[in-house]
């Protein structure tokens, strides 16, 4: 049976880079290129970006369009006895679909702020804390964003998923780029434009190396078996190498421009101090911000119909990665596995959510619940499928069944580099990723 896959090239390149787009761009990326040297972080992430990150995900697009499987299907298919690794991967989503879902939740309830016009509420003190302390609202709230995520998925991949980002990718980047307009000609928003884009040597180490390779890794939506799934969805005459460049180059450029938005709007009100990253920034601090802004209302509440968009298209990335898998183990009607994927995230979801109000008694290694998967999933698990990945395929099925798929459909320009940076470099890079993660280095 022919996978109904998308419709275009233009199509999969939008919903990659919607996936790879998401909360990560908006409130990481900018502070730590603020934080680690600026324009020396941004000029290292870019080199990370075209050689580390292009070698990662150019191998897992064509691993799952070569197969045509989901990430399970996809390593069962190359060796048997390498399937572990494809376990492994599907795993990952699945530990972080739940608890992205409460943070997607999260950005619903401020939406809802600014639509109502309480944008000023939202800058007392305890607002934040208190909504994401209490039970049945963040419930409610995670509910609205996980039934919008089920939605699209259920809907399929080329009326669903292609749709919907053919329409929120391209508002997307308009809203980013007239919100980083807006707030570059902020009074006072200059020193913090400085701030962020001039090169400081003093900041800049081997842990901007290790901040910017971690970043990246997680950024662009690898080791989770979604770009194994969506390039099995990928029509088998489309340019790899070009479309693989495309999707990089606008997850980078949106964390970029995100960058032009927050830190010039943070400095603007306060000088700078308030910077932060997480959640702090985007919950509690930038309602502040917006606030004090003539029009403050407007601005929150494009603003986080950017967030929403972003953190969306990544969610139904990772609801349409787990739904393949179970699809293809159990040869189950997609409508009854989206249903049930729906059903038991909203279950999983509950404890992270409590966690901050009636379980923040309960803590795993010091971390909230939702902390908790965070860190195992993207400092422990990540890291490890993303070598795995990397040793099988330099090492044991070879490079060459990448190059192959590759040049089926385009020239591979970077062909070379290819080869020696699967075998050597990205190993190599995993394991420094991995043991600063566990060591709590960056
Ligand atoms: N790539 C996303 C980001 O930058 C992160 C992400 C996507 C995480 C999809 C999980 C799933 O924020």
């Amino acid at each position: 049976m022919e996978k109904k896959g998308f419709s275009s090239r233009l199509g999969f390149v939008l919903a990659a880079a919607g996936s790879a787009v998401g909360l990560g761009n908006i409130w990481r990326f900018p502070y730590l290129a603020a934080e680690h040297g600026g324009g020396m972080f941004l000029l290292v992430y870019l080199i990370l970006a075209v050689t580390f990150g292009f070698t990662l995900m150019i191998t897992e697009v064509a691993l799952g369009r070569k197969t045509g499987k989901s990430a399970i299907g996809a390593y069962k298919f190359l060796s048997k006895k390498c399937s572990f690794i494809g376990y492994l991967e599907a795993l990952v989503p699945m530990i972080i679909f739940p608890y992205y879902c409460v943070i997607g939740g999260w950005v619903v309830k401020f939406l809802g702020v600014y639509i109502t016009d309480q944008g000023s509420a939202a800058t007392s003190e305890n607002y934040f804390g208190d909504f994401i302390g209490g039970v049945s609202e963040p419930l409610f709230c995670l509910g609205i964003f996980l039934v919008l995520t089920s939605v699209v998925v259920l809907l399929g991949v080329e009326k669903g998923i292609e749709r919907v980002s053919k329409i929120m990718m391209p508002i997307l980047i308009v809203i980013s780029i007239g919100l980083s307009v807006y707030c570059v000609t902020l009074d006072g928003a200059m020193e913090g434009l400085i701030y962020y884009l001039r090169p400081d040597f003093e900041h800049f180490g081997i842990k901007t190396v290790v901040a910017a390779m971690g970043q990246l890794f997680y950024s662009m939506s690898l080791a989770m078996g979604i770009m194994v799934t969506y390039g099995s969805y990928m029509g088998k005459k489309d340019d790899l190498e070009k479309s693989v460049r495309h999707i990089e180059l606008f997850d980078t450029g949106i964390a970029f421009i995100a960058g032009l938005m927050i830190i010039p709007a943070v400095f603007a009100f306060s000088g700078g101090k308030d910077l932060q990253q997480g959640p702090t920034l985007m919950f509690v601090t930038l309602p502040k911000v917006f606030n004090s802004f003539p029009g403050g209302n407007v601005v929150g509440f494009v603003f986080f119909v950017l967030v929403l968009f972003a953190a969306l298209t990544s969610a139904i990335s990772l609801m349409e990665t787990i739904v393949s898998v179970f699809c293809e183990i159990f040869k189950a009607k997609r409508t009854v596995v989206c249903i049930v994927v729906m059903i038991v995230a909203f279950l999983l979801g509950v404890p992270s959510s409590l966690g901050f109000g009636v379980l923040s008694g309960v803590t795993i290694m010091g971390k909230s619940i939702l902390d908790f998967f965070d860190y195992i999933s993207n400092n422990i698990m990540m890291p490890i499928v993303a070598l795995l990945l990397s040793i099988f395929i330099g090492w044991i099925v070879k490079p060459r069944v990448v190059v192959e798929e590759v040049e089926s459909s385009g020239t591979f320009r970077f062909r070379k580099m290819y080869g020696i940076l699967i075998k050597y470099i990205v190993p190599v890079c995993m394991i420094v990723i991995l043991i600063s993660s566990i060591i709590g280095y960056v």
